[in-house]
């Protein structure tokens, strides 16, 4: 049951985030270069300071990777690198960057 409420939730707050102001996925692209080391190969391992599944992020909704980088930037989701890496992202980084891997998993289906 607590399942399916967080499948109902995720899904109102993705039609909630399709209504607002879409960041701006060409001003992301110079900072694409910090995540694709790591996400941009599906199945890819890090390995510091454990071995980690990164997950994939291309094709997620620009809502729940916009909710999941402030997360780790304010401490409320913890991982070593994304914790460091989502603290020196501006708020308008954030929103350009979940455009971008938004946009690029529609294209690439
Ligand atoms: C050193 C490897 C590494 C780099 C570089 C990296 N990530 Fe991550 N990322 C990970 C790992 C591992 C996780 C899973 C962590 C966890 O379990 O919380 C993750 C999780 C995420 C998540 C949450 C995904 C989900 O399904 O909940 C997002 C969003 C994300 N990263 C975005 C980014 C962005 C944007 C960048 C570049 C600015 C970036 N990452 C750079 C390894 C990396």
């Amino acid at each position: 049951m607590k399942r399916i409420l967080f499948v109902i939730a995720l899904a109102a707050a993705s039609v909630a985030s399709a209504q607002q102001p879409a960041g701006d996925p060409k001003a992301a692209e110079p900072y694409i270069s910090m995540c694709t080391g790591c996400h941009s190969i599906p199945g890819y391992q890090s390995s510091f300071p454990h071995v980690h599944r990164v997950p994939k992020i291309a094709g997620q909704s620009a809502g729940y990777l916009e909710a999941a980088l402030r997360a780790y930037a304010k401490g409320e989701r913890s991982h070593p690198t994304m914790t460091g890496i989502a603290k020196t992202l501006t708020d308008k980084q954030i929103v350009d960057i979940a455009a971008y891997y938004a946009e690029r998993g529609a294209a690439s289906k």
